[in-house]
């Protein structure tokens, strides 16, 4: 078999490779070419050998698989699964939803698994990763034994701009098999596994529902951004006395109700509406909470405008502390990869200053033991989870 070819990377991506970073820009490469999908070896400019890696076009040019010059294939896919099946150590019995594989974080670039019950999910950051997808996806399978369906998803990177993401696909199992109920602490929720970021439940807030669960009881909870209510459902079962549910949309909003139902709990009010509106409405009506949620996606737009998380916390944060009681907590969670936990807080403090109000860290989450976090990789290290104490009214 003809040896796999050569790529030579620029003195900057040999020290970032070096230290475990494993992708390679298309700007740090500067001699020879591969066709997206091929296997590559990396070299340095004075011919230092730096593993290799799979070949693509695009905004990154290879994702380094390993760092001696062995194989990238099946077993050694099907090595790192099992290397990351252990390392969630065990999550419980209670617990069937969960992020098995995270990408550059288990040594699989591009490549994320998630199991949802009995059905595993392959999403690949790009069309290159579809066949070592497929092999981490079977060993999956193979793996945690007894799985129904396998589906392999492409994420769309937003940085690709010339490529659209490919429908999902079931490799192995049942394809009638679309929506199913999972258990997380105790709690049963619906999720639809082939749509990806969009089945359902957000498993990197486990543990942040999980520290919440004790701090519910008899509080009035307003829920903004909503979704399908994890955290709403999560506080009546916690035993707050008011939930208040909002989301832009009818159709996450009737699959909260539906995770309310399947445990048997009252949803209080589901408001399909934009959160600005509710919140000055709220504000205007005297209506005050105990709890208040704010965990949005980086941008959305709206009839009511557009939310810009880069640029619109501090308007949220205020306009959140105007609904407070004196001694509530505001709970801020965002995901933006691009946003430093300096930057998170000090929009915060700016929102804590127009509304006029102190603002009290108490807690900070992270992601969980299924989503770890490489530090040479500092990509990964998204998530902002704050939960704060608000003082008086100045
Ligand atoms: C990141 S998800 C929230 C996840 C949720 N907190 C959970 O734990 O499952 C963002 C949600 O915000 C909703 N959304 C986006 N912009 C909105 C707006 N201006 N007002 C209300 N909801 C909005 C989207 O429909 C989506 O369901």
């Amino acid at each position: 078999m003809a040896a796999p070819p050569e790529l030579v990377v620029n003195a900057y991506s040999t020290g970032w490779l070096k230290r475990g970073f494993p992708w390679v820009y298309p700007a740090e490469v500067v001699r020879g070419t591969a066709a997206p999908g091929t296997v590559v070896r990396l070299r340095g400019e004075g011919g230092t050998a730096l593993g290799v890696g799979i070949a693509d076009r695009g905004w990154i040019s290879v994702r380094r698989f390993r760092q001696d010059d062995g194989p990238v294939d099946a077993p050694l896919i099907a090595a790192r699964v099992a290397a990351a099946l252990r390392r969630r150590g065990n999550l419980g019995p209670d617990t069937t939803a969960y992020r098995l594989v995270n990408a550059e974080n288990d040594d699989l670039p591009g490549i994320r698994v998630d199991v949802w019950g009995r059905v595993v999910v392959v999403a690949i950051d790009s069309p290159s990763l579809r066949a070592l997808g497929e092999a981490a996806g079977l060993a999956a399978g193979d793996l945690l034994g007894g799985i129904d369906a396998v589906w392999l998803s492409e994420r769309r990177d937003p940085r690709d701009v010339e490529r659209a993401a490919a429908a999902p696909r079931c490799i192995f199992g049942d394809a009638t098999l679309l929506d199913v109920v999972v258990h997380e602490l105790g709690l049963a929720f619906e999720v639809r596994p082939p749509l990806g970021k969009d089945a359902g439940l957000f498993t990197d807030m486990r543990d942040n529902r999980a520290w919440m669960a004790g701090h519910w009881k008899d509080t009035r909870v307003l829920n903004l951004f909503a979704h399908t209510g994890a955290f709403s459902v999560s506080a009546r079962h916690g035993g707050a006395g008011q939930v208040v549910s909002v989301d832009l949309s009818e159709g996450y909003l009737t699959r909260a109700r539906r995770n309310f139902d399947l445990n048997e709990l009252d949803p209080g009010e589901l408001l399909a509406e934009d959160c600005f509106k509710v919140l000055d409405r709220f504000r205007r009506q005297g209506r005050r909470f105990d709890r208040v949620v704010v965990d949005p996606p980086g941008y959305s737009h709206s009839d009511a405008g557009t939310w810009q998380g880069e640029r619109d916390w501090a308007r949220l944060a205020a306009a959140s502390l105007r609904v407070l009681e004196p001694g509530g907590w505001l709970i801020a969670a965002s995901n933006l990869g691009t946003q430093s936990p300096k930057q998170f807080g000090g929009a915060l403090q700016e929102g804590a200053e127009r509304a006029g109000r102190e603002l009290r860290l108490c807690h900070e989450g992270t992601p969980g033991v299924d989503h770890p976090a490489a530090l040479h990789f500092p990509e990964s290290r998204y998530l902002k989870f704050w939960v704060m104490e608000a003082g008086d009214v100045a």
